[in-house]
Formats: structure tokens, C-alpha cells, sequence
């Protein structure tokens, strides 16, 4: 989509006088399923995303247009009035976003006109609503002259998902969207907030999204579900005399030596995936580092296996991509995001990208009776304001 055509084709909505801003998805490489249980995640914000064009109106009112969603029409709300509406959908999320700012009490003396587009396929697992989330915070930093830092300004675009949204997500996908750097993944401890940018230097090797296109109905009932069984897990732990606070506390070590008090299997088998994803992530990013990308790409398999086998989120559609992947000649192939339909990632030889598609293509096809969707990464900085040689 051109931008300029965008601003033009809607002038009636937004006037002469506008700021454009972009906050980009993300992709986790590995840690999976870890980062509301105190462990390593190493995501990385890729350069599909969501725009927003925004004008300052003359009275309290924002008035809000999705491009993506033009059936849906605009949606007005008071800046007085900003309660969850089931009515006003997709806006909920930026609602809940100058709600915050609000009751953090920084002032907004008039309201905004904002048009949203995002090229980030919808519910995909590629974060178009944490995408959507950290852009309005930045649009409110600059619209009002708000100086929140960043690393503040995603934990609360994760307090809105949590208690204005009803989805208790842990702090991966805002950090990774308002956080990363282009061409460099984040290695971040979800329990101190401590992380490092490392750069993704993937040699011969080139990194490919596939999206399953499966619609995720039950994802986020799942998603709450297994939250519930991990805490049931740690619970039990505690009550045996673990000395941890978090899962992702433990190493192998600890874990073989306490594992026998948890009688239930499903409950046990989270817990196995929780500690040896987390080992796993410490791994690749070591792995990466040394430039050994051979092992990086088998710990993201080993990552897959374990979503499939011991955490359960995988799905016959995710399965068919990453064996196919893994048969046409990829290092490396899993499931990204929550998981339950969604995108794999798979590393696979830059020459050979095209050649390993084309077959996944067809498997896929063959398997499913519908198609994948195919796209390298290509990485990104973090959500912010752009530049006026940037709207093109
Ligand atoms: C979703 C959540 C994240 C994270 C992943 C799984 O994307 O929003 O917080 O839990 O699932 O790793």
C-alpha cells in the first residue's frame, strides 16, 4: 500500500496536517510459551506492521478508521468515555491505550482523528494487536508531548491486553514490537526485564514465515488454559518446598530432583516444556552468537517437538508446514506465537528458499485443501514516528 495514496484517498477524514507512525509485528525465534513464567525469549520485530495516520481534531472526540476494516465503519468515542465496548472492536485496543495514559494522568486538551492500516496478516500469531497497542502509545507520546520511555510504554500496552482486553499474555510481543532494533533478535529475561540485542547474523541461511492461514478460534481460551495449568504447576512445586518463585527458576538439575511431585502428566508435561525451552533459548542464543547456526536451527526443531508433544499447542496445520519444511532441507523449522494455527519459521539455505518453498507450497496444499502464505523476514526497528522521506 502507498501511503500518499492512503493520506489522499482520505482527506476528508484526516485534513492537511498529519504525523504517520509505523510499530512493526514480531516473530519469536525460540522460547516459546516461557515469558509469563519468569523465562528467556529471543524475538524479533519484523518490517510487516501497522500504520497510523493521525490529525489533531478541535474537540474532545477521537474518531477512529480502520482501512483493513472498512466494514466496520468509524468509531467515535469521548475522551471522556473510554470504557471496553463490544461494539467498538478492533478500536478497544487504542481505546484502552489513551485510557491508560489517562488515568496515569497525562493530559490530552483535544482529540485525534487516526486512520489505521496494517499489512500484517489478521490473527496470523504475528502480533497485530501488540502491533497496534505499542503504535498508539507512541501516536499519544507525540500527539500530547507525553515523554514516557519505551520499556515503560510496552508494560503498559500489556496491562491493557491483560485488564482492558481479558488476554493475559505475558510481556514478549509489546517488548519485541516497541524494543527491537532492525537486523538484531532480543534476548529478554521476562522475569528482570534485563536484555541484549544481538545481532541475527544467519550466515547461508535465510529465515521464512509460512502462515498456516488456519483461523484461531479457540486460541485464546487455549492460551489462558495452559497459563492455568503452569500455575497449578508451580503451586504444587511451592507446596513441596521448591525454592522458586517462577517455572523457569529451575535448570534440568533442580527439575529432576522435584518433578516426582507432580502426579498429574498433562501438568508434568508443561512444566518439562517450560524448563527445557527456556535451557533451549540460553543455547541458541549462544549458538547464534558463536555463528553455529546448524545448532541454532536444531534447537529451534527440538523447540517445535516439545510445543507439539508437551505443551500441546500445535496443530495438524503447523505440523504439515514444519515437517515439510524439515524434509526440504531446513535446519530449523517450528511454530511461532501462541500456536494453535498461526506461522512456523524455518531456516532454510538462502539459494535454495524459492525451490523449498514451491514444495512446501504443494504438500501443504495437498494435505490441508487450502494455501500457506510465504514470506522472508526481514527485520525491523521498533514502533515509532516517521520520518516525512519515509512516506512513500
Ligand atoms: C502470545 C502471547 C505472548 C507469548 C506467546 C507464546 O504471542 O501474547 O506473550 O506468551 O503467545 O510464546
Amino acid at each position: 500500500m502507498n501511503l500518499n495514496k492512503l493520506i489522499n484517498e482520505n482527506k476528508d477524514f484526516l485534513g492537511n496536517d498529519v504525523n504517520v507512525y509505523f510499530s512493526p509485528g514480531r516473530v519469536n525465534l525460540i522460547g516459546e510459551h516461557v515469558d509469563y513464567l519468569g523465562g528467556n525469549v529471543f524475538p524479533t520485530a519484523i518490517d510487516l506492521g501497522t500504520y497510523a495516520v493521525v490529525s489533531k481534531r478541535d474537540d474532545d472526540n477521537f474518531e477512529f478508521l480502520s482501512h483493513n476494516f472498512k466494514h466496520y465503519g468509524k468509531k467515535t468515542t469521548s475522551i471522556n468515555c473510554l470504557t471496553y465496548r463490544e461494539v467498538d472492536n478492533w478500536a478497544n485496543y487504542c481505546k484502552g491505550m489513551i485510557d491508560a495514559y489517562r488515568r496515569l494522568g497525562h493530559k490530552m486538551d483535544h482529540g485525534l482523528n487516526i486512520l489505521i492500516y496494517g499489512n500484517l496478516p489478521n490473527g496470523a500469531g504475528l502480533s497485530s494487536s501488540a502491533s497496534l497497542e505499542v503504535l498508539m502509545g507512541v501516536v499519544l507520546n507525540h500527539e500530547y508531548s507525553i515523554d514516557i520511555e519505551m520499556v515503560d510504554l510496552v508494560q503498559i500496552a500489556q496491562q491493557v491486553e491483560n485488564k482492558y482486553m481479558g488476554i493475559n499474555c505475558g510481556i514478549m510481543d509489546q517488548f519485541a514490537v516497541g524494543m527491537s532494533k532492525e537486523h538484531k533478535a532480543i534476548y529478554l529475561d521476562t522475569n528482570s526485564l534485563h536484555y541484549k540485542l544481538v545481532p541475527l547474523e544467519l550466515g547461508d541461511y535465510t529465515l521464512v514465515i509460512a502462515n498456516t492461514n488456519k483461523k484461531r478460534t479457540l486460541a485464546d481460551s487455549k492460551y489462558n488454559e495452559r497459563r492455568s495449568e503452569c500455575d497449578q504447576g508451580l503451586d504444587i512445586l511451592q507446596k513441596n518446598g521448591a525454592q522458586i518463585k517462577n517455572l523457569c527458576d529451575m535448570d534440568d538439575a533442580m527439575y529432576q530432583s522435584v518433578k516426582h511431585h507432580i502426579p498429574n502428566q498433562t501438568i508434568q508435561n508443561r512444566v518439562t516444556h517450560a524448563v527445557y525451552e527456556n535451557e533451549r533459548t540460553k543455547k541458541a542464543v549462544q549458538a547464534l552468537e558463536k555463528g553455529d547456526i546448524v545448532a541454532f536451527g536444531t534447537l529451534m526443531n527440538q523447540s517445535h517437538d516439545s510445543l507439539r508433544d508437551y505443551f500441546d499447542v500445535s496443530c495438524t496445520e503447523l505440523d504439515i508446514l514444519v515437517d515439510a519444511f524439515r524434509e526440504h532441507g531446513a535446519i530449523g523449522s517450528r511454530m511461532t506465537g501462541a500456536g494453535f494455527g498461526g506461522c512456523t519459521i524455518s531456516l532454510v539455505k538462502t539459494s535454495d528458499v524459492e525451490n523449498v518453498i514451491n514444495k512446501v507450497k504443494d504438500t501443504y496444499v495437498k494435505h490441508i485443501g487450502y494455501h500457506a502464505d510465504f514470506y522472508p523476514v526481514r527485520t525491523s526497528d521498533g514502533a515509532r514516528k516517521l520520518e516525512s522521506e519515509e512516506i512513500k
